[in-house]
């Protein structure tokens, strides 16, 4: 069975880039569907980030989607840096003119925005598989799933967004139609554990040790989240809980200081690299978050780039894209869109 439908805006990837640009799209009148591979417990439990910068944090407040961010979030005005044997505080918000940055859970803020984006009555399909984006260069671009009862659609968009990360689809096409890829890849990974501890320390600790780089960061009150940097091709077997603990406890080690040990949760190896990919646009499907770009969670910089990436999408495509449905955007990705009205100063604007 195939089932034939229209939107606005197509958006391939339920994962924080995604659900916002669906959630902002909304606040503009504009319609949307998200689809996604993944069920929504496995989106709501993936680990990823933590650490929202201010500006992330001011968007998902203006736009409704601060209640629980601004209860359970741990606001931090710093760091710790220690190295030879020492532990230097810096002061961000001394540093930056007043900024800090809020340790909540990039898995909580997904939480947030489906609840959301469903009490609103939006479209979300989980479970789809076969997604396909095609007709680009039209201006009526389609976009094809099957959903998880079995039944193929056809949708066609004003507009789609490729939100499925570094190994979605969208990527892919864009590519296909001619680009340029800067990479680096580091020669070393992340070993990461997340612990049920309370953390040891009131801000995050980046230590530097001749074992090593280790990092101290934090989920919540409850939950630590540990970093070692080990080699790139390292076997996550080769380390059992003892063995992380051991070496946490080395790289963090300070006169009068004591790291707290607990049950480890999870525990993963994640690759360092560096990855843009451009052009991010071919004909009317966009990228925006991972599918466009990776950068190593050393910043901890990837979810606050893709909130970026679609506060700006939206409002590109609210300049474009009338509440009608009707659309003026230029098949050529030079070209900028004429003949529409400037964007709302709606939030997110
Ligand atoms: C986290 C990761 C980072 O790379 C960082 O700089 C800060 C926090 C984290 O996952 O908690």
């Amino acid at each position: 069975m195939t089932a034939i439908s229209r939107t606005q805006v197509g958006i391939v990837g339920a994962g924080p880039a995604g659900l916002l640009l669906s959630h902002l799209l909304a606040l503009r009148g504009i319609d949307s569907i998200v689809v996604e591979n993944r069920s929504r417990a496995y989106c709501e439990a993936r680990q990823r980030a933590g650490l929202l910068e201010a500006g992330t944090v001011e968007l998902l407040r203006a736009v409704g989607l601060g209640a629980r961010m601004d209860a359970e979030g741990l606001e931090h005005g710093g760091i710790h840096l220690q190295f030879e044997g020492e532990r230097h505080h810096l002061d961000f918000r001394d540093l930056t003119g007043g900024r800090w940055v809020t340790i909540y859970a990039q898995t909580e803020i997904v939480k947030d925005l489906i609840k959301a984006r469903l009490a609103a009555g939006a479209a979300i399909e989980f479970e789809v598989s076969d997604t396909e984006v095609s007709a680009l260069d039209t201006d009526q671009p389609v976009l094809r799933f099957t959903d998880s009862a079995g039944t193929r659609h056809v949708v066609t968009c004003d507009v789609i967004a490729g939100c499925d990360g570094f190994h979605g689809i969208s990527r892919d096409v864009v590519a296909a139609g001619g680009h340029t890829v800067w990479e680096t890849a580091y020669p070393y990974a992340w070993l990461g554990i997340l612990a049920e501890v309370p953390p040891s320390t009131d801000e995050l600790i980046y230590s530097h040790h001749p074992d090593g780089f280790a990092l101290h960061s934090l989920r919540s009150p409850a939950i630590s989240r540990l970093y070692l940097q080990v080699a790139p091709d390292e076997d996550i077997a080769q380390w059992p809980d003892e063995r992380i603990w051991a070496q946490l406890q080395r790289r963090f080690a300070l006169p009068g200081w004591k790291l707290t040990e607990g049950p480890v949760l999870e525990k993963s190896i994640t690759p360092m690299r560096s990855f843009v990919s451009a052009p991010m646009r071919r004909g009317r499907l966009f990228l925006a978050g991972d599918a466009a770009h990776i950068v190593p969670p050393t910043g901890a910089k990837g979810m606050n780039l893709a909130v970026a990436d679609v506060r700006l999408l939206s409002r590109a495509f609210g300049a474009t894209t009338r509440t009608s449905g009707s659309t003026c955007w230029s098949a050529t990705p030079s070209r900028r869109p004429v003949g529409c009205g400037g964007p709302p100063t709606s939030p997110g604007g």
